[in-house]
């Protein structure tokens, strides 16, 4: 005999009741922990600036760490420090995909295809004794799977690599996802991103760099084997940041003492 506690309309009625308190039990936990999350995206990227820099120690507070830094806005369009926006509360992300605060970029200049182009960019600085130690610059680009998202460092005569890492990409572990490979990062260290007449000179090349030739040596990084593709994105994406529709104004301003 069947209890009016199985009738189907009780059923529906339970499975209702699971259903709604499950679902405030999920969007109180998505809330509360929002904040949370946000503060764990900050410090990753606070971390990867510092790694570029070749300052992260993981056994300090990435906060203490990241006092040496001094953030600054540059102006794409001039090459020179921007004064008149908040540091603080700039948005780079969000500043890239608004049509009234970035630039739509044609096919032929857009070969980190980004798509768009903030006016504006936040740049990091270790400054030591008055002087420029490291500039840190945000680089991203689509790759495979993915827009990469990370940052270069440079040492102080605005040419040679101290660092490079990306924070945030979908490549495939172990293909693309080896330029998380602290190996592979470490290629980088010593390049020139400038050749002797100004232009780009730093490449990632299919196959192994041969350090036996100069120009190789200064250069070229090495491809990552069984991902061309995520190479040929990272190469792309350092062409365009280190480029003219990017930093390279800014930076020839300021080895001019001009920016
Ligand atoms: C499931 C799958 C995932 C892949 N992921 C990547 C990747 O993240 N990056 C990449 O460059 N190639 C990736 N590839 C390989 C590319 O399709 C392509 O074969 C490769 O980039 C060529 O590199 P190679 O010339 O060094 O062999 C993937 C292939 C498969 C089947």
């Amino acid at each position: 005999m069947s209890s009016k506690k199985d009738s189907i309309s009780n059923t529906i009625r339970i499975a209702f009741l699971v259903c709604l308190v499950c679902s405030i039990v999920v969007s109180y936990a998505a809330i509360s922990l929002k904040p949370l999350q946000q503060l764990n995206k900050t410090l990753e990227v606070k971390k990867n600036i510092l790694a570029a820099a070749g300052l992260y120690d993981a056994s300090k507070s990435i906060e203490d760490q990241f006092g040496v830094i001094s953030t600054k806005l540059v102006d794409l369009r001039t090459g020179t420090y921007a004064t008149d926006l908040d540091v603080a509360t700039y948005d780079q992300r969000k500043a890239s995909k608004d049509p009234k605060r970035s630039d739509k970029l044609d096919a032929d200049t857009d070969i980190a295809s980004i798509k768009r182009l903030e006016n504006y960019a936040k740049v990091y600085e270790v400054i030591e004794n008055g002087e420029l130690k490291t500039l840190i610059l945000p680089i991203r680009g689509y790759a495979l799977w993915s827009t990469l998202w990370g940052f270069v460092a440079l040492e102080a005569d605005l040419n040679t690599v101290v660092g490079l890492g990306f924070y945030e990409h979908a490549e495939t572990p172990g293909l693309g996802g080896e330029i998380d490979n602290p190996k592979w990062k470490a290629l980088w260290i010593g390049k020139e991103i400038y050749d002797g007449n100004g232009d780009i000179g730093v490449y990632v090349k299919k196959g192994q760099a041969n350090n036996d030739i100069e120009s190789e040596k200064r250069f070229a990084v090495d491809g990552l084997s069984g991902a061309t593709l995520t190479s040929r994105g990272v190469d792309n994406l350092v062409r365009f940041w280190m480029g003219d529709n990017a930093f390279a104004p800014f930076i020839k301003h300021l080895k001019a003492g001009e920016a």
